[in-house]
């Protein structure tokens, strides 16, 4: 595996020739915009309390007012902030690469809001709400609320995010696999390749012969599995590798 600085050109020069690239984000591309991981030990989002409590049916079926309260803080965050050059470089990559899938685990909503186009939330928006028991869509939902309102069926409403436990959505999935195992080029950024399926989808795209390239500021479960590793974080390298891209566009 080749590291350093001057992997920045041989990442730009595979997504140059590339014919597809795949990309796969996760919560160290937000970080830079106020945002914690999940899974950094003093300021990530699990600090206080599990992802058994938080994210869980299980656990917002113990302690409703507990969940509805931690998501609606997460929702105010979000909204509170913007995203980074990370994102951006992202989206300009979108547009100078002709075939580009953005697969991202993050519930923040960052992407769209810096203009990715082909992007795929795999694990829902936090944005976005639905009732418990039948999945049926809401409209606006107020911050502040101590308890989750109730949907017109009867149900208590959630965010609409997937938890751990819970399937993807099967077409966000199918989707997913189908731009995985026809790229050529994988681009992984920010996340741990802790929870599956997103975390097997550059290795799939591996298995039919693509290169993946991590960008991370340190070394996680896929980067052994990785072509290229380029140490540091999103907002920094990604506009580096979009710089090289437009230098021999
Ligand atoms: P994690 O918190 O597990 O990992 C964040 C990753 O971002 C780590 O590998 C950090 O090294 C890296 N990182 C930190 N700062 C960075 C920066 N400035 N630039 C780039 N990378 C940086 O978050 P995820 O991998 O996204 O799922 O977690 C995956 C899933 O686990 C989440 O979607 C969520 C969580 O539980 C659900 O809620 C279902």
């Amino acid at each position: 595996m080749k590291t350093g600085s001057a992997s920045i050109d041989i990442a730009a020069d595979w997504i140059r020739n590339c014919s597809k690239l795949f990309v796969l984000t996760g919560a160290g591309v937000s970080k830079e915009s106020g945002i914690p991981t999940f899974r950094d030990a003093q300021e990530g989002l699990w600090a206080d309390y599990n992802a058994e409590d938080l994210a869980t049916p299980e656990g917002f079926l113990k302690d409703p007012p507990l969940v509805w309260q931690w998501y609606d803080w997460r929702r105010k965050k979000v909204q509170d902030v913007q995203p980074n050059p990370g994102h951006f470089a992202l989206t300009e990559i979108e547009q100078i690469v002709p075939n580009f899938t953005l697969v991202t685990q993050n519930v923040d909503g960052l992407h769209r809001r810096a203009g990715s186009q082909n992007l795929i939330e795999i694990h829902g928006s936090i944005l976005l709400f639905k009732c418990f028991d039948r999945g049926h869509e809401q409209k606006e939902i107020a911050f502040d609320l101590k308890v989750p309102p109730h949907c017109q069926c009867g149900s208590m409403v959630r965010p609409s995010v997937v938890w751990f436990g819970e399937a993807i959505p099967e077409k966000a999935l199918k989707q997913s696999y189908d731009a995985a195992e026809n790229c050529d080029v994988v681009l992984v950024v920010g996340t741990s390749g802790l929870v599956h399926p997103a975390a097997s989808l550059p290795f799939l795209a591996k298995r039919t012969g693509a290169k993946i390239i991590e960008v991370n500021p340190n070394k996680t479960e896929l980067t052994e599995g990785c072509d290229l590793f380029l140490a540091g974080p999103s907002g920094e390298i990604l506009p580096k590798i979009v710089a090289g891209l437009k230098s021999k566009v």
